[in-house]
């Protein structure tokens, strides 16, 4: 049962901003903006904002604007930020190393509890407060620790196969880099797929529409 009803995607993608914008105007020791503001900020129009916060209650006054306070609290329950589901990384290669170094997982609503790679000379290596594992250890691993999420850092071969083994065990999220479609083999679980090449090809076609020729 969705904790919202009718809630569109488009609408959840742009809540980490509005949390974003949000925070920053907190550390400037901004404690109160108006809508208009807000959208001026953040390049939405003050309805946008309105008509987003809307499918989940509405959280400004009339004439008083939005309490930034209440509002990043507001918005991380909405998140589920302060859940802290147990993540599993798998592929402690240049991907998985570089995420798993300098992503601040606790700030977004997941711990990091284990790495897993199958090259032995990976295994372990120290990687903040953890240690690479042997991917051989993984059903062990999950018995004892039930991670929720695990994000995927394997090519995509690898992957169908990883998730054939995690999903039996519990784990129902993928943060998944690995260009693997995995809903096409599983509907029931929860998927957010990174594509950075995407990112760069937008960048490419607002670049063509800067030049001429
Ligand atoms: P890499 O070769 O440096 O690292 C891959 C790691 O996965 C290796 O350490 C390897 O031992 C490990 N691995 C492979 N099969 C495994 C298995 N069954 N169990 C456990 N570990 C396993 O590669 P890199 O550069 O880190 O990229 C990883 C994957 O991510 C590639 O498939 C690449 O195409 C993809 N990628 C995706 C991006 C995105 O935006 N979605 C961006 C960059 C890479």
């Amino acid at each position: 049962m969705p904790r919202y009803e009718g809630v569109s995607p488009s609408v959840v993608r742009r809540l980490p901003r509005y949390y974003r914008f949000l925070r920053e105007l907190l550390a400037k020791d901004v404690h109160r903006i108006s809508s208009r503001e807000l959208s001026q900020l953040m390049n939405l129009t003050a309805s946008q904002i309105r008509q987003d916060l809307n499918c989940f209650g509405g959280f400004g006054q009339q004439g008083y604007g939005y309490n930034v306070d209440a509002l990043i609290g507001e918005i991380s329950g909405i998140l589920g930020l302060e859940r802290g589901y147990r993540a599993i990384l798998i592929g402690a290669g240049n991907l998985g190393l570089a995420i798993a170094r300098h992503m601040s997982f606790e700030t977004k609503g997941f711990n990091l509890v284990g790495i897993f790679d199958k090259k032995r000379e990976l295994i372990g290596q120290p990687v903040r407060h953890l240690v690479i594992s042997d991917v051989n250890r993984l059903e062990n691993f999950c018995g004892v620790f039930s991670p929720q999420v695990a994000i995927l850092c394997i090519p995509p071969a690898a992957a169908k196969e990883i998730c054939e083994r995690l999903i039996p065990l519990g784990v129902r999220g993928f943060w998944n880099f690995s260009h693997y479609d995995l809903t096409l083999d599983y509907k029931d679980v929860a998927v957010e797929n990174v594509h950075l090449g995407d990112s760069l090809m937008t960048l490419c076609y607002h670049m063509s529409e800067l030049t001429e020729d």
